[in-house]
């Protein structure tokens, strides 16, 4: 297929554009800042440009990744998010109903989802973990989760009246850089991530993945939202100790952990305050992300036997 992968300059797209291409999709990238994964210099917000875009290259199916996201928000304003994460959804979809685009696949985010009251935890005093599914009540805290949350509804908006099949993901956290600090261990950024496998982390190969997958399905979904993150172990009737006692619930699914962490100087959360759910996912889009938190156990005890 002929794919518009927006935001190819970013993580997500210089590693997605490849994968696409690796499956026989021609791919042309768009995004504001030049790279060799990105064709047209250009912003989502331009609606001629888009429109010009999609038509000049005979566009089958959009890819939208491109996104102001979380860090952008120590940069820029809000009206600057709703202009990209907005309007430029908005341009999008509506240039690809136009010109009969057949299908569009959105990168959301499991971000709007995190209302104040969640990300404060056990200190804000909570009880349990949240379990949070596709259909849990979502008031985002921030510019990003608003205008996220804004464009999911435009992409609901365009299938509903015009018939695009559209599939959102929602993907937990798969950026590279140091973490925000909400559960950060300040000593070893490797130490937070593979701790964030266990429910709210996923690797960016398994993103790109899970975008391949959606991209193939569209047509026959007609329209879904689904959690794409690493699958958590826990199950729901383990959210309180979650919360009070994260460390004791890991070391029951995963008894080598404490070991394996001790040897590296590493550490769990004490509190573990959300867990993302993809089971949906895994049963309607028949994807799951193959790398997991046993993943990095089974790596670090490689380590341990080299030793
Ligand atoms: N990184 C994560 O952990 C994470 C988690 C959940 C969701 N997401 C979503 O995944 C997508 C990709 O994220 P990423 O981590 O690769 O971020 P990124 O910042 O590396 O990539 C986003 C890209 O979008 C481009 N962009 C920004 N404004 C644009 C515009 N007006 N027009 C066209 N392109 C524009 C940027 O230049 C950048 O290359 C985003 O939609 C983001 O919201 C990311």
């Amino acid at each position: 297929m002929r794919v518009l992968l927006t935001g190819s300059s970013g993580w997500l797209g210089r590693t997605l554009a490849p994968a696409l291409r690796a499956v026989g999709h021609q791919v042309t990238g768009l995004d504001v800042v030049a790279s060799p994964e990105t064709a047209v210099v250009g912003s989502v917000a331009d609606r001629l440009l888009v429109r010009q875009v999609i038509g000049d290259h005979a566009i089958e199916a959009v890819i939208h990744s491109g996104a102001l996201h979380k860090p952008d928000i120590e940069r820029f304003d809000r009206q600057a998010f709703v202009d990209v994460n907005v309007t430029g959804t908005l341009n999008l979809l509506e240039e690809a109903v136009a010109q009969g685009v057949g299908r569009f696949v959105f990168t959301s985010t499991t971000s709007l989802m995190i209302c104040e009251r969640i990300r404060a935890g056990a200190a804000g005093g909570a009880r349990a973990a949240e379990w949070l599914t596709e259909d849990s009540p979502v008031q985002p805290r921030n510019v990003y989760g608003i205008t996220k949350l804004a464009a999911e509804q435009l992409c609901r908006l365009v299938h509903r009246e015009h018939g695009l099949p559209v599939v959102m993901l929602r993907t937990s956290r798969f950026f590279p850089e140091a973490d925000d600090m909400a559960h950060a261990i300040a000593q070893s950024d490797e130490n937070t991530k593979a701790n964030e496998l266990l429910f709210r982390r996923l690797t960016v190969e398994d993103a790109a993945r899970a975008h391949l997958m959606a991209l193939d399905r569209a047509p026959e979904l007609g329209f879904d939202l689904f959690i794409v993150s690493a699958p958590p172990p826990f199950s729901r009737t383990e959210a309180a100790a979650l919360i009070s006692d994260a460390p004791s619930v890991v070391a029951r699914h995963f008894p080598r952990y404490p070991e394996l962490y001790a040897r590296r100087g590493w550490t769990m959360f004490d509190s573990i305050d959300r867990v993302y759910d993809p089971s949906r996912a895994a049963a309607r889009l028949d994807f799951t992300c193959r790398t997991t938190f046993a993943d990095v156990l089974a790596a670090l005890e490689v380590d341990a036997e080299s030793l």
